[in-house]
């Protein structure tokens, strides 16, 4: 069905997708990979360790990551060279020009999910964001491979903005339909976060698992009967050096610095932790207020999924009480941080069960710092 409706200047959520791979990696799993990999670092430098010349690697521990983070197992794209000590990276076989390239593969999965789920005809689709913290190759763009596969017309493009590459997405999108440069807008977050991830790091070897999302950001007047009005959306962004990776085009022309812990994701996890908690929760409530919202009524927060812990005490800030699972989901359980996807994939499998009129906030929070926040309410 193709649309010639008037248009509303009107965003709503019409639909969200999700790819999950197959394979997982529990703390069990990755823990006993990484003790293999240090007793025989220890073993191998035993004599450098003795003389004071090398540090000892401290072992990891389950116990740890799941009191720390929240985290119990994760989705990878190639679990057997992550745990393999001797590799501890994935391995994904390099594709030629004329295969899709592994993001936009998993994207596309995530995206057809929410075209089915839409009913949408590609037809009516008039660009493509493709949002994640990482991207494959600088050009052509992954979200004009997704777009060529899909065989949608129009326009698409890459953004990054880390953790909260999604939500920047949907705010992007929303914006188009609010000025009337489209009437629905596809952003798709593969995020192969294995790729970025220090396997050999003790400090977040556990943090992280792959995925792919897709949201479907439309018209209002072309929307399906059941949608999600997106009543306002709030960014922000605060330069912080607790979060980086330097990885770059620019590495090549700085060799000293090649193959350095920096050229992967690191993290001053417990700053993070402390810094971003309150700025998150102030950033709601506060575009809660301009939007005429009580945030103690919200019914749902589809949380950033990178620790329990912070997830309670923003929750508790924004609802003036500790949130059950039922209003504030966990999925960082089962996916690890998924960078931006995670909020979203919280989204995805905890919506169904609102009623017409419930209001809900989706929101992310990372490197950047980068936050993003959705207020939505349920169309039934
Ligand atoms: N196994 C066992 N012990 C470990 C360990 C591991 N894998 N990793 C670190 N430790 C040790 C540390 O060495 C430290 O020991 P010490 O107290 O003797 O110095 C202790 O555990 C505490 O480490 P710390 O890094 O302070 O832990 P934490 O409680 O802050 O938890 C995070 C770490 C990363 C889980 C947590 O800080 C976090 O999730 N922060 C937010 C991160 C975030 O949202 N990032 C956004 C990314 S998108």
């Amino acid at each position: 069905m193709s649309h010639n409706k008037t248009l509303a200047g009107r965003p709503v959520i019409s639909s969200t997708g999700l790819f999950t791979p197959a394979e997982t990696i529990t703390n069990e799993e990755l823990v006993d990979s990484f003790n293999r990999y240090v007793e025989r670092f220890n073993a191998e430098n035993a004599d450098a360790i003795a003389a004071g010349n090398t540090a000892a690697l401290q072992p990891s521990s389950v116990e740890f990551i799941e009191k720390a983070s929240g985290i119990k197992a994760r989705h990878v794209m190639a679990k057997e060279p992550i745990l393999d000590p001797g590799t501890m990276e994935p391995r994904l076989p390099e594709r030629s020009n004329e295969e899709l390239s592994f993001m936009a593969e998993i994207g596309v999965k995530a995206a057809r999910q929410a075209l089915e789920q839409a009913g949408r005809d590609v037809a009516d689709v008039d660009a493509v964001l493709c949002a994640a913290s990482n991207m494959e190759r600088p050009y052509p763009a992954m979200a004009i491979e997704i777009q060529q596969e899909l065989g949608i017309e129009g326009f698409a493009f890459d953004m990054n903005v880390a953790c909260s590459s999604a939500t920047f997405g949907i705010q992007t999108a929303a914006d188009y339909i609010r000025s009337g440069n489209a009437k629905s807008v596809l952003v798709v977050s593969p995020e192969i976060t294995s790729g970025h991830l220090n396997w050999r790091d003790r400090d977040s070897h556990f943090i992280f698992g792959d995925v792919a999302t897709a949201v479907l950001v439309e018209d209002a007047a072309i929307a399906p009967d059941t949608h999600w009005d997106i009543l306002g959306t709030r960014l922000k962004t605060v330069f912080s050096n607790n979060i980086r990776n330097n990885f770059g085009f620019l590495n090549r022309a700085s060799p000293e610095g090649e193959g350095k812990a920096d050229k992967l994701f690191v993290q001053e996890g417990r700053k993070v932790f402390k810094e971003v908690v309150p700025m998150v929760a102030e950033m709601i409530v506060t575009e809660a207020e301009r939007l005429g919202i009580d945030p103690q009524a919200l019914r749902r927060l589809w949380l950033h999924q990178a620790n329990a812990g912070m997830n309670r005490l923003i929750a508790q800030k924004v609802l003036g009480h500790e949130a059950s699972a039922d209003e504030s989901p966990t999925v960082l359980d089962t996916y690890a941080n998924t960078s931006s996807a995670g909020s979203i994939i919280a989204f995805h499998k905890h919506n169904r069960d609102l009623a017409d009129g419930d209001t809900g906030l989706i929101c992310s929070f990372g490197a950047g710092y980068s936050a993003g926040a959705v207020f939505v309410r349920k169309v039934a």
